[in-house]
């Protein structure tokens, strides 16, 4: 039975729909951005799946040839954004960006096709899945060499908005070398559309901006923007969300007979390597930078992604559910985006505080795998309750559930379609 507020989270999805992809906000981000795709076909599958496998599948339209897949594909011309084309200038059409996002997109499409499965139209969907498959092991070798070229296991990110965190406090000791002085004048759209307290500082997009100059500059090769970018930084959300999909996209291969080996050798590497990133003085998983080898010892909304991941490791394990315990004595709505007991925290602005339906969806989905349906439950609890509550926003407030950034979001909505229907 479809409810009014299933109702309503498809209107939006139709309504943002331009045709074989979704704009994550019309007003705000007027184009196909990477994670946002993979996120509203979960949405769709609930009641198109056709529709789903599309929203996928145009993304990887525009994968190049080294298996890079951008962060946002410029489908079509509109003012409303900034930095547009003109800026990253990647020489491709469709126009894209130079960085990219986390990679969900295997574990998104794994879902997929086990719907299709139960569902009895596996067969007319294999071919869709053998397309898709040779596309994500091609993105994932992107990342085992360019995201990762000291094979530490980790993902580097080479600028903010790679992670999909774009201003959390993680970037900002290792963002500080960055010269900002050629940035020159600009206008940003975003605070034309929305409440500056909701959004990054000045500061922040210089930052952003300088990256994005520096990656044109060496012509968005990606090997020598590895080598040597101001800002590189192993992102936890990253590394556990790529470990996730390797798993998944190796269920895939096995699933589809092919040869594995190159997949199961990402997450052994990965397996090993991943506690490079566990902070033993703050006892949690957070991002590391890579030039400086310093923690940023922030627990984040990221930081709990380890039991999405698969590391079973007891120990860590009852660390993070001691935070779990913490946080959620001191906020109505789990999960925050920020510890809210870090003199940083606050409540609507972006990922220094609010709450993401699409991180809950990836929290709350690993603890209940790992057996912590209580903790799980919770999550996934409290978003439906924020959703259904305060609207389909980009984000909330943990404290008050007001809403935070635009409205008729996508992947909000692609969420509550999710989470409402299991
Ligand atoms: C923005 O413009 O705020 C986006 O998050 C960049 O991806």
């Amino acid at each position: 039975m479809t409810d009014q507020f299933q109702q309503a989270a498809r209107a939006i999805l139709r309504a943002n729909d331009r045709g074989g992809y979704t704009v994550p906000n019309g007003r705000v981000y007027p184009f196909q951005w990477n994670w946002d795709s993979a996120f509203v076909a979960l949405g769709f599958d609930t009641f198109d799946r056709d529709r789903a496998w599309t929203e996928v599948e145009t993304l990887f339209r525009v994968q190049w040839s080294d298996g890079f897949v951008p962060h946002i594909v410029f489908w079509q011309d509109e003012e409303g954004y900034f930095p547009g084309p003109s800026v990253w200038s990647t020489g491709t059409e469709p126009p894209t960006s130079g960085i990219t996002q986390p990679p969900v997109a295997a574990t998104v499409v794994r879902r997929l096709w086990d719907s299709a499965a139960a569902a009895g139209a596996a067969e007319d969907f294999r071919p869709r899945l053998e397309a898709l498959f040779d596309k994500l092991i091609a993105w994932h070798r992107w990342f085992a060499v360019n995201r990762d070229h000291e094979e530490r296991g980790v993902v580097v990110a080479m600028h903010p908005w790679e992670t999909g965190r774009d201003n959390s406090p993680e970037w900002d000791v290792p963002g500080e070398p960055i010269d900002i002085s050629g940035v020159g004048d600009y206008v940003r759209r975003d605070t034309g559309h929305l409440d500056a307290k909701m959004r990054p500082t000045k500061l922040e997009y210089d930052r952003y901006l300088a990256l994005v100059q520096y990656g044109r500059a060496q012509g968005w090769d990606h090997r020598k923007i590895a080598a040597g970018n101001p800002f590189r930084v192993a992102d936890i959300g990253m590394s556990m969300i790529l470990l996730r999909a390797n798993r998944d996209l190796l269920a895939l291969a096995g699933m589809l007979g092919r040869d594995g080996s190159e997949i199961a050798g990402w997450i052994a590497r990965a397996e090993a390597g991943i506690s490079w990133l566990w902070d033993e003085a703050t006892s949690t998983w957070c991002s590391r930078d890579v030039l400086t080898g310093r923690f940023s010892g922030f627990v984040t909304s990221a930081s709990f992604l380890s039991f999405y991941a698969g590391i079973a490791d007891p120990a860590k394990d009852a660390a993070m559910l001691n935070h779990i315990e913490r946080i959620a004595g001191k906020v109505r709505y789990l999960m925050p985006s920020l510890d809210p007991e870090d003199p940083g925290f606050q409540m609507i602005r972006y990922w220094r505080g609010p709450v993401w339906a699409v991180v809950n969806w990836m929290i709350g989905t690993g603890l209940s795998e790992a057996g912590h349906d209580n903790w799980g439950g919770k999550v996934r609890a409290d978003t439906l309750d924020l959703i259904r509550t305060t609207g389909f926003y980009e984000a909330f407030s943990p404290i008050d559930g007001s809403g935070s950034g635009g409205d008729d979001f996508s992947w909000t909505a692609a969420i509550g379609l999710a989470w409402s229907k299991d």
